[in-house]
């Protein structure tokens, strides 16, 4: 007899197919129907392939402007972002970065570039992302302050930033973050790495923080093939931005003077290319991920399954939907009978603090973290391929 729950694997299996076809579906596949391959030719013909060149200094303007951010860098990835914004904040060797225990493991491998430590934190049950009371209780139980400054009463060392993570696009709490850090000196840096297009009341996820890091890589919601943005407010830090990000090269004609140790961090102008035509289909792309979200959530909500959807007041980009089954034994069942199906769907990151190098860190209690590891799995998300007409002849 088939029970409840196996008829609820079947019917998303069957939405997913009705959605996405027959075929194998991806969880998540870059879609080229603009002018991708226009610009790239353009680029090629110019040829400026490398890391100088127009079309960096399109991408970073389009993606100021999309997310109101004053300024925006262009790097090779998210992670180079990523470790170049928690340098430019000044975390230094020794200190502590404030970090998530559910989150992909670039977030910590960034903080650990710099020689900082990660100290975990648990995240909430419905946003998934970094929790702003487990963040407090952390605080006001181990933090102390001096010189305005944060200090670890356990370990000594200064508390010097702080890296709250948008969970598939859905928005943590990011206001009530930013005013706790703000109240210990703790510098925020955003990993928005997944969420363009995500917003907390009409202000794009990203631009809470002092800086804030974004991925271009192919499976997310527009692709560079890889690539990054450092995006801020803040002038002096932009400047420095770039500085540090193209081997901190005084600009000069043809002197090769260099007055720090920088890093080769550029994103190649191909690869800016690609962002600018992925860049115009965003709209459209955001668009057709909140109707594929759409449907998701009335399967879901009519079954009575768990759906992790953005709090009242914020907008999640889709990047990926996910489920919270109601048992570790209900999501292995389902990884198992999607993936057989030829259905993607998988499970969310290890936890940070069951990784060799991250176990021995200080963390909280982790009750959700936990919790949301046993249950959640992500489900296909793509933009699909019927949703879009081919818009490379109807735009400039
Ligand atoms: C949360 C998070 N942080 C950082 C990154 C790193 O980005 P990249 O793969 O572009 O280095 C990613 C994505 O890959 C991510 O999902």
């Amino acid at each position: 007899m088939t029970t409840e729950f196996e008829r609820e694997m079947q019917g998303i299996v069957q939405l997913v197919r009705s959605i996405y076809g027959s075929d194998f579906v991806p969880l998540h596949r870059p879609v080229f129907k603009g002018n991708e391959k226009q610009y790239l030719i353009d680029c090629i013909d110019s040829n400026f392939v490398s890391s100088v060149g127009a079309k960096v200094t399109e991408f970073e303007q389009q993606v100021a402007a999309f997310t109101g951010a004053a300024y925006a860098t262009a790097t090779v990835n998210g992670t180079a972002a990523l470790h170049a914004a928690l340098q430019l904040v000044g975390v230094q060797q020794g200190d502590e970065v404030i970090s998530q225990a559910m989150t992909f493991v670039a977030s910590c491998n960034a903080i650990s570039y710099t020689g900082a430590i990660p100290v975990f934190i648990d995240v909430d049950r419905d946003t998934l992302g970094m929790s702003a009371m487990a963040l407090r209780r952390f605080l006001d139980q181990h933090a102390e302050l001096r010189g305005g400054q944060a200090f670890n009463k356990r370990t000594g060392r200064r508390l010097a930033a702080c890296v709250p993570m948008h969970t598939f696009g859905i928005p943590c709490r990011i206001e009530e973050i930013v005013a706790i850090c703000d109240h210990y000196g703790i510098v925020v840096v955003e990993d928005a790495a997944e969420s363009l297009g995500s917003y907390v009341g009409t202000r794009h996820t990203g631009t809470f923080g002092r800086v804030a890091s974004l991925s271009f890589n192919g499976n997310k919601v527009i692709t560079t093939g890889g690539g990054g943005m450092i995006i801020t407010n803040d002038a002096a830090l932009a400047t420095r931005a770039k500085h540090l990000t193209t081997t901190a090269k005084l600009p000069h004609a043809y002197e090769f003077v260099h007055d720090e140790i920088g890093y080769n961090y550029r994103l190649p102008n191909l690869n800016a290319a690609l962002g600018c035509a992925q860049m115009e289909c965003l709209p459209a792309f955001l668009a057709s991920k909140a109707d594929v979200a759409g449907r998701y959530v009335a399967y879901c909500d009519a079954r009575g399954i768990a759906y992790a959807r953005a709090p009242q007041g914020s907008t999640s980009n889709h990047w990926l939907n996910a489920i919270v089954w109601e048992s570790l034994q209900q999501r292995d069942d389902f990884l198992k009978f999607s993936n057989d199906q030829g259905v993607m769907t998988r499970p969310v990151w290890r936890l940070m603090t069951e990784l060799a190098m991250f176990k021995h860190c200080q963390h909280d209690g982790l009750e959700n973290a936990r919790w949301l590891q046993d249950r959640v799995v992500n489900i296909p998300s793509s933009v699909p391929d019927t949703a879009l007409p081919d818009i490379s002849a109807t735009t400039p």
